[in-house]
């Protein structure tokens, strides 16, 4: 069974489905010089299939990610975060670990994610995705004058 809490080194604490506030994740954001929606978590948090939460010793939440599914075989790793001054000391690495584990645990078979191409080695090489075919479609850019199928 996937662990619902797990201890790293310097006392950080991961946790599933850990408490995290919308505040926090704003801190979180910005925290690494990104700009935050506030209400964003709030709106997001309810269709999640799961979290991972990372706090530091004073409690702080210093790394996050998140997972949905379609309920069967897939399972979809979204917004992962790591506070910025404690970037690259595995914490990314291990919430994605986690949030892995409870995929699986449901029952999931397959793990997806897409990202920007300087995370290759981030998701590749320390997270042990594979390369793959895959596909998107930024959904604002759809052109309104293209009927749809039915009318064409
Ligand atoms: C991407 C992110 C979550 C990685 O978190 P992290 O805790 O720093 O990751 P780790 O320490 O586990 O990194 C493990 C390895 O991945 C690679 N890696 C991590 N971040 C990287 C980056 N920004 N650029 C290139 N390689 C990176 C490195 O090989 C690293 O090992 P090293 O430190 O020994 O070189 C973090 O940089 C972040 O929060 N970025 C801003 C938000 C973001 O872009 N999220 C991704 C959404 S798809």
């Amino acid at each position: 069974m996937a662990a619902e809490v797990a201890e790293l080194r310097d006392g950080v604490v991961l946790r599933w489905r850990g408490t995290l506030t919308d505040d926090e994740m704003v801190e979180l954001v910005t925290s690494y010089g990104a700009s935050a929606a506030p209400g964003w978590w709030d709106q997001v948090r309810p269709h999640s299939f799961g979290w991972v939460t990372a706090r530091d010793a004073e409690g702080a939440v210093v790394g996050f990610v998140n997972v949905v599914t379609d309920g069967g075989d897939h399972a979809f790793l979204i917004d992962t975060k790591t506070r910025g001054d404690y970037q690259r000391r595995g914490i990314g690495t291990e919430v994605v670990r986690m949030a892995a584990e409870h995929a699986r645990g449901a029952g999931c078979e397959w793990l997806h994610v897409d990202f920007e191409p300087h995370l290759r080695a981030f998701y590749f090489r320390a997270c042990g995705f594979e390369q793959t075919d895959a596909g998107l479609i930024h959904l604002p850019s759809l052109s309104a004058e293209v009927p749809p199928l039915a009318f064409r």
